[in-house]
């Protein structure tokens, strides 16, 4: 499956690759000697944040790939796989828009199937639509813009039938009770699993992703990263947050609360048609003028995403749950629409 040259090449070796000890005296990177901080370059591998986070994660940290947020990872995965201009990826529509941009930037051939009425997979569509040029399929769950779990019996047939690469984007996993398809890595070689530091966790600002896959997978993904891909601050904060799994509990407790509360208020306002089940940390809402509302709130310096050009979401705003605070104003804002 892995594309020629990237299995052919020789990597770049950096000095911490080739010298991973502890010493006195390095003098082998070309650094500035004098500390700031940061005048050292980081662990290429980020052993350290990899250990703590491999058992909260049930995993091993050889099964862990960390990117400059989970985009990298996006990119990394269609560069390793699709040889240009030949091996396509099959994406959902809708879904995160990074699949098809890195695809395009790879020059990989997007195959869009569309999702059921419900935002689940059309399986029959799916499986007509692959060739056998098709070498990944994204499956994004909870999806976005959409907020929906897909069906798991549904991903555990394209995993079984696929012969290719299946990625499960499930940066957000957190908000819901279902449980991470990183538990069945050991049963599906094909299967990468992506989350992220940006949502539940909340370092969105730092750029952090991690994918988890068979060791030979993540092998592939760290041959063709960038050397020193996560800076320094992002991997010391990164492992200082491991250390308060407790917060990040909270903070996901009170969005999901919010998330809640936010749907009922939506839904007693006369602007809204629907608003769609959430496993996520934002509701889809379908209201009777997407655009108008859009400015509305805009005017009001409240910024929502408008989604109504988007597949299935005709007239849809995809709102993300804030503080208490920020949901009030919304909704009074809404009110007076
Ligand atoms: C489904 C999905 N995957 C990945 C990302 C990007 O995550 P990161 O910040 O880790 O690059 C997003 C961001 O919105 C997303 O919605």
């Amino acid at each position: 499956m892995v594309r020629k040259n990237v299995l052919n090449m020789k990597p770049y070796s950096s000095a911490r690759d080739e010298f991973k000890g502890e010493a006195e005296i390095f003098l082998d990177a070309n650094e500035n000697p004098y500390p700031s901080g940061y005048n050292r370059y980081p662990d290429p591998l980020q052993w350290k944040i990899k250990e703590k986070l491999a058992p909260i994660k049930n995993v091993s940290p050889e099964q862990i790939f960390l990117g400059n947020g989970s985009d990298e990872a996006i990119d990394l995965i269609i560069r390793a796989f699709c040889e240009p201009h030949k091996n396509s990826i099959l994406i959902t529509d809708p879904t995160y828009g990074m699949y098809a941009v890195c695809a395009e930037v790879n020059a990989a051939p997007l195959i869009k199937v569309e999702l059921t009425r419900d935002f689940d997979l059309d399986l029959d569509a799916l499986f007509g639509a692959i060739t056998d040029d098709t070498r990944i399929i994204f499956l994004c769950s909870p999806n976005n813009p959409t907020g929906n779990l897909l069906s798991r019996d549904k991903i555990f047939k394209v995993l079984d039938r696929f012969q290719g690469i299946v990625v499960i984007d499930e940066a957000y996993i957190d908000f819901t009770t279902s449980e991470s398809f990183t538990q069945l890595l050991p049963l599906y070689p094909n299967l990468v699993v992506l989350q992220t530091f940006s949502k539940a966790w909340g370092l969105a600002g730092l750029r952090l992703g991690m994918a988890f896959s068979n060791m030979e997978i993540i092998n592939i993904l760290n041959k063709i990263k960038y050397p020193y891909n996560v800076n320094i601050q992002t991997q010391e904060i990164a492992l200082k947050t491991l250390l308060d799994v407790d917060k990040k509990d909270k903070a996901v407790d009170e969005i999901i609360e919010q998330r809640a509360q936010l749907e009922n208020e939506l839904l007693q306002l006369p602007i809204t048609e629907q608003v769609y089940p959430s496993d996520a940390n934002f509701l889809l809402a379908k209201v009777k003028d997407a655009p108008g509302t859009y400015r509305y709130l805009m005017d009001r310096k409240i910024i929502v995403r408008d989604r109504s050009k988007i597949t299935l979401c005709k007239n849809c705003l995809r709102i993300t749950v804030g503080t208490p605070q920020e949901n009030k104003n919304l909704i009074a804002a809404l009110k007076n629409l």
